[in-house]
Protein backbone atom coordinates (compact mmCIF):
# COMPACT_ATOMS: atom_id res chain seq x y z
CA UNK A 1 0.00 0.00 0.00
CA UNK A 2 2.58 2.87 0.97
CA UNK A 3 5.39 1.66 -1.86
CA UNK A 4 2.30 1.80 -4.15
CA UNK A 5 2.96 -1.76 -4.59
CA UNK A 6 2.09 -3.53 -7.47
CA UNK A 7 3.99 -3.48 -10.70
CA UNK A 8 3.14 -7.42 -10.79
CA UNK A 9 -0.23 -6.44 -11.95
CA UNK A 10 0.90 -5.66 -15.36
CA UNK A 11 0.57 -8.59 -16.78
CA UNK A 12 -2.93 -8.71 -16.32
CA UNK A 13 -3.85 -5.86 -16.86
CA UNK A 14 -2.80 -5.48 -19.74
CA UNK A 15 -5.78 -7.60 -21.25
CA UNK A 16 -8.26 -5.37 -18.81
CA UNK A 17 -10.91 -3.83 -21.31
CA UNK A 18 -11.92 -1.54 -18.56
CA UNK A 19 -8.64 -0.06 -18.39
CA UNK A 20 -8.70 3.29 -20.30
CA UNK A 21 -5.05 2.89 -20.95
CA UNK A 22 -4.39 6.19 -22.59
CA UNK A 23 -1.95 8.56 -20.74
CA UNK A 24 0.28 10.34 -21.96
CA UNK A 25 3.60 10.43 -19.26
CA UNK A 26 6.30 12.73 -20.08
CA UNK A 27 9.94 12.50 -18.07
CA UNK A 28 11.94 15.95 -18.18
CA UNK A 29 15.89 14.21 -17.73
CA UNK A 30 15.02 11.31 -19.51
CA UNK A 31 18.93 10.63 -21.14
CA UNK A 32 20.10 10.27 -17.40
CA UNK A 33 20.73 7.25 -14.62
CA UNK A 34 17.04 7.32 -13.42
CA UNK A 35 15.72 9.08 -16.83
CA UNK A 36 16.71 5.84 -19.30
CA UNK A 37 15.34 2.85 -16.84
CA UNK A 38 12.54 4.72 -15.68
CA UNK A 39 11.41 5.39 -19.22
CA UNK A 40 11.84 1.88 -20.13
CA UNK A 41 9.66 0.86 -17.02
CA UNK A 42 7.29 3.13 -18.25
CA UNK A 43 7.40 2.12 -21.92
CA UNK A 44 6.45 -1.39 -20.35
CA UNK A 45 3.57 0.05 -18.64
CA UNK A 46 0.13 -0.77 -20.25
CA UNK A 47 -2.03 2.35 -18.85
CA UNK A 48 0.77 4.63 -21.06
CA UNK A 49 -0.32 5.12 -24.12
CA UNK A 50 2.47 8.06 -25.38
CA UNK A 51 5.55 9.12 -23.87
CA UNK A 52 7.71 12.13 -24.22
CA UNK A 53 10.96 11.70 -23.59
CA UNK A 54 12.99 15.11 -22.82
CA UNK A 55 16.60 15.78 -21.96
CA UNK A 56 18.82 18.45 -23.09
CA UNK A 57 21.17 15.59 -24.33
CA UNK A 58 20.43 12.23 -26.08
CA UNK A 59 16.87 11.98 -25.61
CA UNK A 60 16.20 10.94 -29.04
CA UNK A 61 18.53 7.90 -28.81
CA UNK A 62 16.29 6.82 -25.35
CA UNK A 63 13.01 7.55 -27.25
CA UNK A 64 14.06 5.27 -30.45
CA UNK A 65 15.73 2.52 -27.81
CA UNK A 66 13.02 2.05 -25.84
CA UNK A 67 10.54 2.40 -28.62
CA UNK A 68 11.51 -0.55 -30.04
CA UNK A 69 10.19 -2.18 -27.31
CA UNK A 70 7.03 -4.38 -28.61
CA UNK A 71 4.16 -2.11 -25.92
CA UNK A 72 1.50 -0.14 -27.74
CA UNK A 73 2.69 3.21 -26.41
CA UNK A 74 4.89 5.75 -28.68
CA UNK A 75 8.07 7.05 -27.12
CA UNK A 76 9.12 10.59 -28.40
CA UNK A 77 12.16 12.07 -27.84
CA UNK A 78 12.89 15.82 -27.81
CA UNK A 79 15.95 18.02 -26.77
CA UNK A 80 16.49 21.58 -26.01
CA UNK A 81 16.12 22.90 -29.61
CA UNK A 82 13.16 24.09 -32.00
CA UNK A 83 10.96 24.16 -28.71
CA UNK A 84 11.48 20.73 -27.63
CA UNK A 85 10.29 21.10 -24.00
CA UNK A 86 7.50 22.89 -24.64
CA UNK A 87 6.45 19.96 -27.24
CA UNK A 88 7.34 17.34 -24.78
CA UNK A 89 5.21 19.26 -22.39
CA UNK A 90 2.18 19.52 -24.26
CA UNK A 91 -1.12 16.78 -23.57
CA UNK A 92 0.95 15.59 -20.46
CA UNK A 93 -0.87 14.12 -17.77
CA UNK A 94 1.52 13.00 -15.42
CA UNK A 95 5.19 14.63 -16.12
CA UNK A 96 8.22 13.11 -14.00
CA UNK A 97 11.21 15.16 -13.23
CA UNK A 98 14.75 13.41 -12.69
CA UNK A 99 16.55 15.95 -13.98
CA UNK A 100 19.65 17.36 -12.43
CA UNK A 101 23.02 16.45 -10.74
CA UNK A 102 23.08 13.21 -8.86
CA UNK A 103 25.53 13.00 -5.33
CA UNK A 104 29.07 12.08 -5.47
CA UNK A 105 31.11 10.46 -2.26
CA UNK A 106 30.96 12.54 0.52
CA UNK A 107 27.70 14.76 -0.45
CA UNK A 108 24.73 15.45 0.90
CA UNK A 109 21.54 15.86 -0.90
CA UNK A 110 21.66 19.48 0.22
CA UNK A 111 24.98 19.65 -1.76
CA UNK A 112 22.82 19.74 -5.09
CA UNK A 113 20.56 22.56 -4.02
CA UNK A 114 22.54 24.77 -5.93
CA UNK A 115 23.12 22.82 -8.90
CA UNK A 116 19.54 21.51 -9.09
CA UNK A 117 17.35 24.46 -8.00
CA UNK A 118 17.36 26.43 -11.11
CA UNK A 119 17.07 23.27 -12.96
CA UNK A 120 13.84 22.46 -11.70
CA UNK A 121 12.52 25.76 -11.58
CA UNK A 122 12.96 26.63 -15.51
CA UNK A 123 11.45 22.76 -16.22
CA UNK A 124 8.54 23.78 -13.55
CA UNK A 125 8.04 26.98 -15.59
CA UNK A 126 7.33 24.93 -18.93
CA UNK A 127 5.17 22.67 -17.34
CA UNK A 128 3.43 25.74 -15.45
CA UNK A 129 2.64 27.15 -18.91
CA UNK A 130 2.22 24.38 -20.90
CA UNK A 131 0.52 21.56 -18.91
CA UNK A 132 -0.70 23.18 -15.87
CA UNK A 133 -2.91 20.60 -14.85
CA UNK A 134 -0.40 17.32 -15.34
CA UNK A 135 0.12 15.93 -11.85
CA UNK A 136 4.08 16.63 -11.42
CA UNK A 137 6.72 14.21 -9.77
CA UNK A 138 9.43 15.40 -8.33
CA UNK A 139 12.40 13.17 -8.08
CA UNK A 140 15.28 15.53 -8.55
CA UNK A 141 17.07 16.69 -5.21
CA UNK A 142 16.90 17.68 -2.83
CA UNK A 143 13.34 16.98 -2.84
CA UNK A 144 12.38 18.33 0.64
CA UNK A 145 13.13 21.87 -1.40
CA UNK A 146 12.32 21.15 -4.63
CA UNK A 147 9.00 20.73 -4.36
CA UNK A 148 8.24 23.96 -2.84
CA UNK A 149 10.35 25.72 -5.35
CA UNK A 150 7.79 24.01 -8.07
CA UNK A 151 4.99 25.21 -5.98
CA UNK A 152 5.82 28.78 -5.90
CA UNK A 153 6.68 28.80 -10.03
CA UNK A 154 3.14 27.72 -10.06
CA UNK A 155 1.70 30.04 -7.59
CA UNK A 156 3.95 33.05 -9.54
CA UNK A 157 2.36 31.46 -12.76
CA UNK A 158 -1.41 31.50 -11.01
CA UNK A 159 -1.67 28.00 -11.67
CA UNK A 160 -0.73 25.88 -8.31
CA UNK A 161 -2.97 23.28 -7.28
CA UNK A 162 -1.36 21.74 -4.27
CA UNK A 163 -3.18 18.39 -5.16
CA UNK A 164 -1.33 17.95 -8.38
CA UNK A 165 2.14 18.36 -6.82
CA UNK A 166 3.81 15.58 -5.14
CA UNK A 167 7.72 14.22 -4.50
CA UNK A 168 8.81 10.90 -5.23
CA UNK A 169 10.15 9.64 -1.72
CA UNK A 170 8.95 5.92 -2.68
CA UNK A 171 12.46 4.62 -2.85
CA UNK A 172 12.76 5.54 1.24
CA UNK A 173 9.55 3.20 1.40
CA UNK A 174 11.17 0.49 -1.34
CA UNK A 175 14.71 0.67 0.61
CA UNK A 176 12.32 -0.12 4.05
CA UNK A 177 10.37 -3.35 2.41
CA UNK A 178 13.54 -4.43 1.14
CA UNK A 179 15.77 -3.99 4.52
CA UNK A 180 13.02 -5.15 6.99
CA UNK A 181 12.04 -8.04 4.83
CA UNK A 182 15.90 -8.81 4.76
CA UNK A 183 15.92 -9.18 8.34
CA UNK A 184 12.34 -10.61 9.30
CA UNK A 185 12.56 -12.66 6.52
CA UNK A 186 9.11 -11.76 4.90
CA UNK A 187 7.51 -11.13 1.81
CA UNK A 188 8.87 -7.56 0.35
CA UNK A 189 6.09 -6.98 -1.35
CA UNK A 190 3.95 -8.23 2.07
CA UNK A 191 6.73 -6.12 3.87
CA UNK A 192 5.01 -2.48 3.74
CA UNK A 193 6.69 0.00 5.95
CA UNK A 194 4.89 3.96 5.96
CA UNK A 195 7.87 6.07 5.85
CA UNK A 196 6.80 9.56 6.43
CA UNK A 197 8.59 13.15 6.87
CA UNK A 198 10.99 14.02 3.86
CA UNK A 199 13.48 12.52 1.96
CA UNK A 200 17.23 13.26 3.09
CA UNK A 201 19.01 11.50 5.95
CA UNK A 202 17.08 12.27 9.29
CA UNK A 203 13.82 14.31 7.61
CA UNK A 204 13.07 10.50 6.79
CA UNK A 205 11.05 8.61 9.39
CA UNK A 206 10.50 4.48 9.10
CA UNK A 207 7.38 3.54 10.84
CA UNK A 208 8.19 -0.05 11.52
CA UNK A 209 5.51 -0.99 14.70
CA UNK A 210 2.95 0.07 12.39
CA UNK A 211 3.76 -3.57 10.76
CA UNK A 212 3.72 -6.94 12.90
CA UNK A 213 7.31 -7.80 11.43
CA UNK A 214 8.71 -4.19 12.15
CA UNK A 215 6.79 -4.06 15.47
CA UNK A 216 9.02 -7.10 16.74
CA UNK A 217 12.40 -5.39 15.64
CA UNK A 218 11.11 -1.96 17.47
CA UNK A 219 9.81 -3.70 20.40
CA UNK A 220 13.10 -5.61 20.41
CA UNK A 221 15.00 -2.31 20.34
CA UNK A 222 19.22 -2.23 20.23
CA UNK A 223 22.05 -2.54 17.47
CA UNK A 224 19.17 -3.71 14.74
CA UNK A 225 16.86 -1.17 15.33
CA UNK A 226 19.18 1.38 15.42
CA UNK A 227 21.20 -0.25 12.17
CA UNK A 228 17.63 -0.59 10.34
CA UNK A 229 16.51 2.66 11.33
CA UNK A 230 19.96 4.14 9.83
CA UNK A 231 20.01 1.79 6.91
CA UNK A 232 16.68 3.44 5.85
CA UNK A 233 17.62 6.74 6.30
CA UNK A 234 20.76 6.63 4.71
CA UNK A 235 20.74 3.75 2.41
CA UNK A 236 21.05 5.91 -0.92
CA UNK A 237 24.96 6.88 0.80
CA UNK A 238 25.70 3.02 0.36
CA UNK A 239 25.08 3.24 -3.36
CA UNK A 240 26.84 6.39 -3.93
CA UNK A 241 29.76 4.86 -2.23
CA UNK A 242 29.31 1.21 -4.17
CA UNK A 243 29.38 3.51 -7.21
CA UNK A 244 32.23 4.98 -6.35
CA UNK A 245 31.84 8.78 -7.89
CA UNK A 246 29.78 7.57 -10.92
CA UNK A 247 26.15 8.66 -9.50
CA UNK A 248 24.07 7.31 -6.88
CA UNK A 249 20.93 5.36 -7.05
CA UNK A 250 19.40 5.02 -10.22
CA UNK A 251 17.80 1.17 -10.87
CA UNK A 252 16.05 1.19 -7.74
CA UNK A 253 14.98 4.91 -8.18
CA UNK A 254 13.98 3.99 -11.42
CA UNK A 255 12.03 1.14 -10.13
CA UNK A 256 10.45 3.20 -7.31
CA UNK A 257 9.30 6.10 -10.16
CA UNK A 258 7.25 3.36 -11.81
CA UNK A 259 5.34 2.04 -8.89
CA UNK A 260 4.94 6.29 -7.74
CA UNK A 261 3.44 6.86 -11.12
CA UNK A 262 1.11 3.14 -11.42
CA UNK A 263 -0.61 4.41 -8.49
CA UNK A 264 -1.23 7.74 -10.24
CA UNK A 265 -2.31 5.40 -13.23
CA UNK A 266 -4.19 2.62 -11.69
CA UNK A 267 -6.27 5.53 -9.59
CA UNK A 268 -7.29 7.62 -12.66
CA UNK A 269 -8.11 4.05 -14.43
CA UNK A 270 -10.64 3.45 -11.88
CA UNK A 271 -8.92 1.59 -9.16
CA UNK A 272 -10.57 3.10 -5.58
CA UNK A 273 -8.90 3.26 -2.49
CA UNK A 274 -5.30 3.70 -4.04
CA UNK A 275 -2.61 4.75 -1.46
CA UNK A 276 0.93 5.93 -0.81
CA UNK A 277 3.34 7.85 0.90
CA UNK A 278 4.42 10.65 -0.81
CA UNK A 279 5.64 14.16 -0.32
CA UNK A 280 3.00 16.97 -0.58
CA UNK A 281 1.49 19.90 0.76
CA UNK A 282 -0.09 19.01 4.06
CA UNK A 283 -1.72 20.79 6.85
CA UNK A 284 0.18 17.96 9.52
CA UNK A 285 2.78 20.03 10.43
CA UNK A 286 2.39 22.79 9.05
CA UNK A 287 2.26 24.78 12.17
CA UNK A 288 6.38 23.49 12.48
CA UNK A 289 7.13 25.41 9.40
CA UNK A 290 6.72 22.19 7.45
CA UNK A 291 3.94 23.24 5.05
CA UNK A 292 5.56 19.81 2.69
CA UNK A 293 5.24 16.71 5.04
CA UNK A 294 5.42 12.84 3.47
CA UNK A 295 2.54 11.10 4.94
CA UNK A 296 0.09 8.08 3.70
CA UNK A 297 -2.17 9.61 1.08
CA UNK A 298 -5.06 8.50 -0.82
CA UNK A 299 -5.43 9.61 -4.22
CA UNK A 300 -8.48 10.65 -6.20
CA UNK A 301 -10.18 9.57 -9.23
CA UNK A 302 -7.98 12.04 -10.92
CA UNK A 303 -4.78 10.58 -10.11
CA UNK A 304 -4.70 14.06 -7.58
CA UNK A 305 -4.33 13.84 -3.58
CA UNK A 306 -7.66 13.14 -2.35
CA UNK A 307 -7.27 12.41 1.78
CA UNK A 308 -3.69 13.10 3.61
CA UNK A 309 -3.74 10.46 6.56
CA UNK A 310 -1.84 11.28 9.57
CA UNK A 311 0.91 9.48 11.00
CA UNK A 312 -0.75 7.34 13.17
CA UNK A 313 0.48 5.80 16.32
CA UNK A 314 4.60 6.11 17.25
CA UNK A 315 6.49 4.04 19.21
CA UNK A 316 8.73 6.60 21.22
CA UNK A 317 11.75 5.81 19.51
CA UNK A 318 9.47 6.73 15.96
CA UNK A 319 8.28 9.90 17.82
CA UNK A 320 11.64 11.21 18.84
CA UNK A 321 12.97 10.28 14.74
CA UNK A 322 9.90 12.73 13.71
CA UNK A 323 10.89 15.46 16.41
CA UNK A 324 14.14 15.21 14.76
CA UNK A 325 12.97 15.40 11.41
CA UNK A 326 10.44 18.43 11.53
CA UNK A 327 13.10 21.35 12.76
CA UNK A 328 15.61 19.62 9.30
CA UNK A 329 12.90 19.73 6.97
CA UNK A 330 11.54 23.28 7.88
CA UNK A 331 14.91 24.25 7.19
CA UNK A 332 15.12 22.76 3.69
CA UNK A 333 11.42 24.21 2.92
CA UNK A 334 12.46 27.46 3.97
CA UNK A 335 15.69 27.29 2.01
CA UNK A 336 13.28 25.91 -1.34
CA UNK A 337 11.38 29.23 -0.84
CA UNK A 338 13.83 31.71 -0.19
CA UNK A 339 15.21 30.54 -3.64
CA UNK A 340 12.05 31.87 -5.31
CA UNK A 341 11.75 34.69 -3.69
P1 LIG B 1 22.15 11.88 -14.15
O1 LIG B 1 23.21 12.92 -14.12
O2 LIG B 1 22.52 10.51 -14.55
O3 LIG B 1 20.95 12.35 -15.07
C1 LIG B 1 20.43 13.63 -15.02
C2 LIG B 1 19.92 13.97 -16.38
O4 LIG B 1 19.33 15.27 -16.30
C3 LIG B 1 21.02 14.04 -17.45
O5 LIG B 1 20.67 13.22 -18.56
C4 LIG B 1 21.07 15.50 -17.82
O6 LIG B 1 21.38 15.73 -19.19
C5 LIG B 1 19.64 15.92 -17.52
N1 LIG B 1 19.48 17.36 -17.36
C6 LIG B 1 20.29 18.25 -16.76
N2 LIG B 1 19.79 19.49 -16.87
C7 LIG B 1 18.63 19.37 -17.53
C8 LIG B 1 17.64 20.29 -17.96
N3 LIG B 1 17.75 21.58 -17.72
N4 LIG B 1 16.57 19.80 -18.63
C9 LIG B 1 16.46 18.48 -18.88
N5 LIG B 1 17.35 17.57 -18.51
C10 LIG B 1 18.43 18.01 -17.85
O7 LIG B 1 21.48 11.87 -12.69
P2 LIG B 1 20.51 10.75 -12.06
O8 LIG B 1 21.32 9.74 -11.36
O9 LIG B 1 19.54 10.33 -13.09
O10 LIG B 1 19.77 11.62 -10.92
C11 LIG B 1 18.88 12.66 -11.26
C12 LIG B 1 18.36 13.35 -10.01
O11 LIG B 1 17.57 12.45 -9.21
C13 LIG B 1 19.47 13.83 -9.07
O12 LIG B 1 19.14 15.10 -8.57
C14 LIG B 1 19.45 12.81 -7.94
O13 LIG B 1 19.96 13.32 -6.73
C15 LIG B 1 17.97 12.53 -7.85
N6 LIG B 1 17.63 11.30 -7.15
C16 LIG B 1 16.44 11.27 -6.47
C17 LIG B 1 16.04 10.18 -5.75
C18 LIG B 1 14.75 10.19 -5.02
O14 LIG B 1 14.51 9.27 -4.24
N7 LIG B 1 13.87 11.17 -5.20
C19 LIG B 1 16.87 8.96 -5.71
C20 LIG B 1 18.06 9.05 -6.50
C21 LIG B 1 18.43 10.19 -7.17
Amino acid sequence: MFAANRTASFAKRAFSSSSRQNTRVAVLGAAGGIGQPLSLLLKLNPLVSHLSLYDIRLAAGVAADVGHCNTPSKAVGYGPEDGGLEKALEGAEIILIPAGMPRKPGMTRDDLFNANASIVRDLAQAAAKVAPKARLGIIANPVNSTVPIVAEVYKKAGVYDPKRLFGVTTLDIVRASAFLSGIAGTQPKETDVPVVGGHSGPTIVPLLSQLPAGKKVVEEGGETLKQLVHRIQFGGDEVVKAKDGAGSATLSMAYAGLEWADALLRAMNGESGVKLCTYVESPLYADKGCEFFSSPVTLTSEGTVGEIHPVGDLHPSEQALLDECLPALAKNIEAGKKFMA
